[in-house]
């Protein structure tokens, strides 16, 4: 028997990506049907994406939050979409999030919007009868679709909150409350208010009948106050309902042997990967490199603890390594990594901006990928490394402690290690791991042992897209509330 499944999120790949978010709102429809589950997924129809999928076709329509509203079915990539068509907050330029003044003003009633939109799916309001038995709401976008369901009294319709970065909160003005249809009497410290605002996020951790996160560790780090960003006391009181499921990635996307962007390789025949890095040092105008090539493929900020980079790369340079950096972000940040390839010519390539096809033959390219964040709910770009036998250099710290196994002397004879982990997240952990790199970059035996260990180790969705349908049936099964 097929269940229905409501996914709510402001992106999802490839249609539209920011983040990792995407990655995983997109993945995770093709990873749940093999359990059983046919999930379609809300998203707002930013502008230009209706015409890219060929208009769609109407499935509701009426007024929200203000203005004239559609629900569009459509299918991108395989994915059944509903884009919420509502031109007066979309239809905009820029980013899903900001335009080129910063945020946009209106997000709180910009996402509010989806999350009633959802609350229509749920009590089954599209004109072809579908309806999900579960709603899965992702991120502080989606954080009032639970409140919403859980505020309009009792439903058949589960609901699980999936928090993929506590930074992000969605908070409003407490003035927004009566705007955005939220009940007053909800407005105190264990449900809708967060220091004296209103937290969308925290609506949601109050209101669904389950939390997750991306990792096990980020879900036990989320208790406490060094990660939980004050959300830390209501995620412990819900501790009982809290699952670290952790992230996969899509592998028929990212895979070395079937990846068209690159010279085909697998763990049998990894000799081609130099060919990758041959051309990648070509296309960033780089010279020889005698020691690891480092990649990096990120947001440039600080929580992924790009800042301490310029920090070590000096040394790390003299020592014969060399650094290709694909990222966009702070604008500090972006001009520290243009200063690095400035000072070291031939060694460091900088390509400031967002560019999927040239991250593929990056990370085929590269011989390590560094992810050295301060905090990671999940990450992805290491188990991308995994995949393409790209030896992760990580902070241990959320899913990077989860995903990495680090080059210990016991690992490597035991021959399970996979990367290299360091904390804490300074210039110090830091540079010893890069010079832990060039060591074990060395010793070429023990390096292609632990490149071919990452490569059989596990990234897919099989493990947590199975977690999801258990968890999504567990909830099916409760006995209503009382
Ligand atoms: P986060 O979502 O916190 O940014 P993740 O590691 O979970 O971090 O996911 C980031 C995703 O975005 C990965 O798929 C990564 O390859 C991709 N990515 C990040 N920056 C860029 C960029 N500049 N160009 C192409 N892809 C990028
Ligand atoms: C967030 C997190 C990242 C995670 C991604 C997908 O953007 O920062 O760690 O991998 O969501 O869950």
């Amino acid at each position: 028997m097929t269940r229905n499944v409501l996914s709510v999120a402001s992106e999802c790949a490839p249609l539209l990506k920011t983040g990792g978010l995407a990655d995983v709102v997109g993945a995770l429809p093709g990873a749940l049907a093999r359990h059983g589950w046919s999930m379609r997924v809300l998203m707002p129809a930013y502008r230009g994406l209706l015409p890219r999928l060929g208009g769609g076709t109407a499935l509701w329509s009426g007024d929200l939050q203000g203005g004239k509203a559609r629900i569009v079915a459509a299918e991108a990539s395989g994915t059944r979409m509903l884009l919420l068509d509502a031109p007066h907050l979309y239809d905009r330029e820029g980013g899903p999030y900001a335009g080129a003044k910063g945020d946009h003003p209106d997000n709180p009633q910009r996402f509010a919007a989806l999350c009633k939109a959802a609350r229509l799916v749920a009590e089954g309001g599209l004109s072809d009868g579908w309806q999900p038995e579960i709603l899965h709401a992702h991120d502080w976008q989606a954080g009032l679709a639970p409140a919403y369901l859980r505020y309009a009294g009792a439903s058949p319709v589960k609901t699980v909150m999936t928090v993929h970065n506590i930074a992000f909160q969605g908070i409003a003005g407490a003035d927004l409350l009566g705007g955005l249809g939220l009940p007053v009497a909800e407005f105190h410290a264990d449900a809708l208010e967060y220091y004296g605002n209103v937290s969308a996020l925290k609506a949601g951790l109050v209101t669904a009948d389950a939390i997750t996160t991306v990792s096990p560790t980020y879900a036990s780090e989320l208790m406490r106050p060094e990660f939980g960003m004050g959300l830390e006391g209501i995620i412990s009181k819900r501790a009982d309902c809290l699952h670290g499921i952790l992230n996969g990635i899509d592998t028929s996307v990212w895979s070395p042997a079937a990846d068209p962007e690159i010279v085909a390789y697998d763990a049998r025949t990894l000799k081609k990967k130099a060919q990758n890095r041959a051309r990648l040092l070509d296309e960033f105008g780089l010279g020889d490199v005698p020691g690891p090539l480092v990649v990096v493929v990120s947001r440039l900020t600080t929580q992924k603890g790009i800042d301490l980079i310029p920090e070590v790369l000096p040394e790390f340079i003299l020592a014969g390594g060399g650094l290709v950096v694909l990222g966009s972000g702070d604008a500090g940040l972006e001009e520290a990594m243009r200063r690095a390839a400035g000072r070291f010519p031939g060694r460091v390539g900088v390509k400031i901006g967002y560019d999927e096809a040239l991250s593929h033959r990056i990370f085929a390219g590269g011989d390590a990928v560094l992810v050295p964040s301060r905090f990671e709910p999940c990450g992805l770009t290491q188990m991308m490394g995994l995949s393409y036998g790209t030896v992760p250099v990580v902070a241990a710290t959320g899913g990077l402690a989860d995903t990495v196994i680090h080059a210990n002397p016991m690992a490597l004879a035991a021959k399970a290690a996979t990367g290299i982990t360091f904390h804490p997240t300074d210039a110090t952990a830091l540079g010893d791991a890069l010079r832990r790199l060039v060591q074990l970059h060395g010793d070429t035996a023990q390096w292609q042992m632990v490149q071919k260990n990452g490569m059989k180790q596990p990234v897919d969705w099989n493990a947590s897209s199975a977690a999801y349908a258990r968890l999504y049936e567990s909830l099916l099964s409760e006995s209503p509330a009382a």
